[in-house]
């Protein structure tokens, strides 16, 4: 599959099954995290891998991630930042997403489903993770294999805006 069809069949999967992502799987995932481009080379960004009962557990009590047998927690270090001078915006958190993304559509190609969450309790992973106050986690990717039926690959064209609305040539 070409990249485009990839990114076409990737969608957010809410349904897993127990079975385990094989260790080469997850290193190929880490690797295309590693490999990630971020804002002048500063790699400020920390994974925690979490695949152990008790790290679930303790994932489950901030977030839902619909029984994914892993997790993986994108946080940002905000002591290594680049920071544009000219308005002093940080991009910490596009560095982390980057590599979210990279790793997301690395587990498609690997046939792996995942679902992206920001909705959960950023105090409750920094307490059970025992955070240093400089690391922020920012994603959690889920990671697995789908249970059920694929969503459509062609959903996109009620599921997005139009090309036409979210791309506009030389002027807005
Ligand atoms: C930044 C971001 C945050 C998201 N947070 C969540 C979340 O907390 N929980 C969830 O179930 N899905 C979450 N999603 C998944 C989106 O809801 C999903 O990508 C979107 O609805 C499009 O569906 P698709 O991924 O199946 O194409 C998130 C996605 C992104 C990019």
């Amino acid at each position: 599959m070409d990249f485009l069809e990839i990114a076409k069949s990737r969608y957010s999967v809410r349904d897993y099954k127990e079975t385990k992502v094989e260790r080469e799987k997850l290193e190929k995932i880490l690797t295309a995290a590693r490999v990630a481009p971020t804002a002048a080379n500063k790699q400020p960004v920390r994974l925690i891998v979490v695949q152990e009962k008790e790290g679930l557990e303790k994932i489950g009590k901030a977030a839902n991630i619909y029984g994914a047998p892993l997790a993986i927690i994108v946080c940002s270090e905000h002591t290594q930042a680049w920071t544009r001078p000219f308005d002093k915006k940080n991009t910490v958190d596009i560095d982390a997403s980057i590599l979210t993304d990279h790793m997301m559509m690395e587990a498609a190609d690997l046939g792996l489903g995942s679902v992206w969450i920001c909705y959960f309790k950023p105090d409750v992973i920094r307490q059970e993770f025992k955070l240093p106050d400089t690391l922020e986690p920012v994603n959690i990717l889920a990671i697995g294999y789908a249970d059920g039926s694929p969503a459509d690959p062609d959903r996109h064209a009620s599921q997005r805006i139009p090309l036409d609305e979210l791309v506009h040539y030389e002027k807005l």
